[in-house]
């Protein structure tokens, strides 16, 4: 049967045959989709309602025609649809790649440095023992680094040669000892401190000497305090902090803020005191300057003498560490080398 009625809905059909071909993506396809069936001037749906002016006889045929070939170009322009979409997904992933197996940037964690480490170990052990950390400036006057310490103006620590000063009556602390007067300054015995910290000398850097390293400075003022009490009290820290082994000797020294005075030896932590090339085969290792607080000191800071003694001492953190650990070069601290830091 062909009427032109009939004939002009095939020849729609061969259109969109046509058409569909051309489309290459989901635009074009959009757009071909609404030249034939948009509600208002789609190609079929103009020709579907033209049903009306169909002559009756032919009415039928020409409306079970067009909803055939309205249901072929919807199925065709739904698979083509999917055929686009698909694509795009692909090229989507493809374009989107990534290879899981290439080796990421692995991001290192921060490490607490060695020295930190063993200020905050010192630190503990002190307070396990009552005491409390205190903390001064690095940036100090000559009157609490010197004067205040009972070191006379002729003494060779007080040299532009050995000390960094920053002018006439201010240098970069050269040891932790000024904060004894500082706290003494501010509170009343009984005193129990710990001030670990930072401290400047004008040394060449090498193996064992650097222009700033760190100390801990102890204090302790009560009633009755006796040398005794500091000897006890070297011999428990340094079985805390080296070992249960560990022996502490006391040799007489001199200090200008301590009287009697001791530098302060503890047995070797590689041999034992067999005697090995690090103790020089002494079985004895330096660590420490110590003493009973020298009264003088008391009258800076308006302590009564006849009812107070005390004792202090001071080390270098770096040593301390140093010793634990058998590290031979202090330079080794300031490198920053992760090989390094890492081990602790
Ligand atoms: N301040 C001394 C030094 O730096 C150490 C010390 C501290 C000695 C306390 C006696 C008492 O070498």
């Amino acid at each position: 049967m062909s009427s032109e009625w009939i004939g002009q809905l095939r020849s729609i059909e061969q259109q969109f045959d046509r058409e569909r071909e051309s489309a290459a993506d989901l635009r074009s396809l959009e757009e071909v989709k609404n030249r034939f069936l948009s509600r208002k001037s789609g190609l079929l749906t103009l020709q579907l309602q033209n049903v009306r002016n169909v002559p009756a006889a032919e009415r039928a045929e020409f409306g079970r025609i067009a909803n055939e070939i309205k249901g072929r170009i919807e199925t065709a322009l739904e698979a083509l649809q999917q055929k686009f979409s698909d694509a795009d997904a692909t090229a989507a992933l493809e374009r989107e790649r990534l290879d899981v197996t290439l080796p990421g940037n692995r991001r290192r964690i921060g490490h607490i440095h060695p020295l930190t480490l063993a200020r905050q170990e010192i630190e503990d052990i002190f307070i396990s023992m009552g005491y409390t950390v205190e903390d001064g400036p690095e940036v100090e006057k000559t009157y609490y680094n010197f004067e205040a310490l009972n070191i006379p103006a002729s003494h060779p620590a007080r040299d532009p040669k050995d000390t960094f000063y920053v002018s006439d009556d201010v240098v970069l602390r050269t040891h932790t000892s000024p904060v004894q007067v500082r706290t003494m300054e501010k509170m009343q015995p009984p005193v129990r401190i710990i001030c670990p910290g930072r401290v400047y000398r004008r040394d060449a850097a090498d193996a064992t000497h650097t222009p700033m390293f760190h100390q801990f400075e102890c204090l302790l003022v009560d009633e009755g305090i006796t040398f005794s009490d500091l000897k006890g009290t070297l011999e428990r820290f340094h079985k805390l902090y080296f070992g249960e082994k560990t022996e502490t000797r006391l040799r007489p020294s001199f200090f200008p803020f301590t009287e009697p005075s001791a530098e302060v030896d503890v047995s070797c932590v590689f041999c034992g005191r067999k005697g090995c090339r690090v103790c020089k085969h002494s079985g004895w290792i330096e660590v420490m300057g110590s003493g009973l607080v020298n009264p003088r000191l008391f009258e800076f800071v308006k302590y009564d003498a006849s009812r107070y003694t005390g004792f202090a001492f001071g080390g270098g953190i770096e040593r301390y560490h140093a010793l634990k650990y058998g590290i031979n070069d202090i330079q080794l601290y300031y490198q920053n080398d992760m090989r390094f830091l890492e081990q602790f």
